[in-house]
Order: structure tokens, then C-alpha cells, then sequence
């Protein structure tokens, strides 16, 4: 938790298959609401196709992989009033491949900032699919430290009540 950090700097090297499937298992394993697993993976690896992504986004990295994750909402579990945790759901999915990336010695950078309808175009992706997010993956080429400029504990935390 202390060492993994959002990259945005990548080396010109992809990523190797056996890596990349440990990564994406991580989020098949990934628990969900209702054990729905209300999510689709897309990897892109073309570089043209990367490279839409990435103007799609307004960034100006550059990667070898990028990992969508397209949420089915249609698919999650919904609470009684209304409430549905595809979001949630996703988002799970995607830390532990990050998570799971960093111990394979690779980056990620969590992705949001983007325009939704733009990349389902570049991808081809149905209308009742939402993109939720996307990471690019692979070999920093950027050194950084330790997590800083997060909340203190007692900022963070209440006990036994509100
Ligand atoms: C839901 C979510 C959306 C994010 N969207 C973006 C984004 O669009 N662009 C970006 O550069 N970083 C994005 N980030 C990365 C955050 O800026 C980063 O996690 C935060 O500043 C803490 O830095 P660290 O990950 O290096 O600890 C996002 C992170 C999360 C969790």
C-alpha cells in the first residue's frame, strides 16, 4: 500500500503474457456483490488504437497496454432502494490489478478523466455498457516514493459513531 503509486511515465517495452494474465485473474477473483461480476475487460496493445485512447483522455503518456474496465450495470446487484453497486464492483476489480501489477513490477495509473462517449466509440463498445475507468500497464519510467498526502488516521476515523 505504501509503495504503490499512480505512473504516468512508461517505458517503450511491453508486457509479458504470463504477467498479464496473473494481472487480469486478479480481477476475475475479485469479489463483487452478489457474486455478479457485473464487468468486461478490454486490453488494447495496438498502438494506434493506444494512441486514440490516450487523446481521449486529454493525457500525454505513452504505454504499451491499457486495460478497460467496462462495467454491466445492467448485470450488478442492486440494493431495495435502488442502489447499484457496478461501481463498486469495478472499482474493486481494478485495485486489485493494480495492486497485483506492483508486485509483478509494473505500473498503473487509474484513469477517469476521459470522455465516456469517445471511447466507446474508439472501442466499439455496446450502449448499455458503461466504461468505468481504464489503467495503462507497464514498466515505469518514472521513479517514485512512498504514498505521502494522504488523510491522518484521526482525520480519517470515528469510532463507534458518527
Ligand atoms: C477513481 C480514480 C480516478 C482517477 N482518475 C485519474 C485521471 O483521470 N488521470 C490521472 O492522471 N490520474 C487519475 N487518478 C489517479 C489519482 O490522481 C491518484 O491515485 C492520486 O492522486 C494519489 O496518487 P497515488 O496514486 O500516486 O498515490 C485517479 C484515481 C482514482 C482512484
Amino acid at each position: 500500500m505504501r509503495t504503490r503509486r499512480s505512473i504516468r511515465r512508461y517505458k517503450d517495452k511491453s508486457v509479458e503474457k504470463e504477467k498479464l494474465v496473473n494481472i487480469l485473474e486478479s480481477a476475475r477473483l475479485a469479489p463483487s456483490a452478489m457474486n455478479k461480476q457485473p464487468y468486461t475487460l478490454v486490453v488494447v496493445t495496438e498502438r494506434k488504437v493506444i494512441k486514440k485512447l490516450i487523446a481521449a483522455c486529454n493525457q500525454d503518456w505513452a504505454t504499451s497496454t491499457i486495460i478497460v474496465m467496462c462495467a454491466l450495470p445492467s448485470e450488478a446487484w442492486t440494493r431495495d432502494d435502488g442502489e447499484s453497486y457496478w461501481k463498486a464492483d469495478a472499482a474493486i476489480a481494478m485495485h486489485n490489478m493494480s495492486l497485483v501489477s506492483l508486485e509483478e513490477g509494473l505500473g498503473t495509473c487509474w484513469i477517469a478523466a476521459f470522455k465516456e462517449s469517445e471511447i466507446k466509440k474508439i472501442l466499439g463498445i455496446p450502449a448499455h455498457v458503461r466504461v468505468m475507468a481504464m489503467t495503462p500497464l507497464g514498466y515505469a519510467a518514472e521513479k517514485k516514493g512512498p504514498v505521502t498526502r494522504r488523510k491522518s488516521l484521526e482525520e480519517l476515523v470515528r469510532y463507534e459513531r458518527w
